[in-house]
């Protein structure tokens, strides 16, 4: 018997059941010798407020993470509704490296590690590498974040839950029923016996 068998798990079963919890979606990005690096992630939590740290998970087939390794900074572009088209081409495993991946695309670099950020994300953190944890196939990043804000107020999130792109629903209480709609009354009045 080999004792060190474990039980084997369908990894696609798991990732479907791990996609059940909604998440929202941003652009990690790197950048060296002028050259920028980018790709799509969900995996990303904030971790602590004194000092100010992030953390994204990585795989280590990742490109952007080799590169991000190597210059030792960073930036977390938060995706907002409108930007579907471009989460799921920085997850096309096919797409370019550098510059070409880039093209069409605004962003201007983060303030303080020059890393692209995107102007019409929700908001975006700059940050320096301050450890990484190996973690099986994939690489804990954690972030020291040198400088973030919010780019638009009014703009909204982009979600991914159930391997499908959403956005954010206003709360029921602030839509108008249609006209002729019956709704129920605030109170109920019992009848008298
Ligand atoms: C919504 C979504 C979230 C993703 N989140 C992650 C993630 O957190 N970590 C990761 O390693 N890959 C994630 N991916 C997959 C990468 O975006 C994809 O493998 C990409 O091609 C890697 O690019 P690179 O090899 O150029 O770095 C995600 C893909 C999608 C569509």
């Amino acid at each position: 018997m080999n004792s060190q068998a474990g039980p084997v798990f369908d990894t696609a079963r798991f990732r479907q059941v791990s996609s059940t919890l909604p998440t929202g979606v941003t652009l990690l990005t790197t950048i060296s010798d002028g050259v920028p690096q980018a790709m799509t992630a969900n995996a990303f939590v904030t971790v602590s407020l004194e000092p100010l740290l992030l953390l994204t998970v990585m795989s280590d087939k990742s490109r952007t993470f080799r590169q991000m390794r190597d210059s030792g900074i960073f930036a977390v572009s938060i995706l907002s509704e409108g930007q579907e088209k471009l989460a799921r081409w920085f997850a096309n495993p096919k797409r370019p490296s550098g510059h070409e991946a880039f093209e069409g695309i605004e962003w201007f670099p983060g303030p303080h590690t020059g890393s692209p950020v995107l102007p019409s994300a929700v908001s975006y953190f700059d940050c320096t590498i301050d450890r990484i944890h190996e973690a099986g196939d994939h690489w804990i990043v954690v972030g020291n974040v040198k400088a973030f804000d919010s780019l638009a107020e009014d703009r909204k999130p982009l979600l991914f839950v159930n391997s499908t792109f959403g956005a954010v629903q206003p709360p029921p209480s602030t839509l108008t029923p249609p006209p002729g709609t019956i709704t129920a009354p605030s109170t109920t009045t019992l009848p008298t016996a």
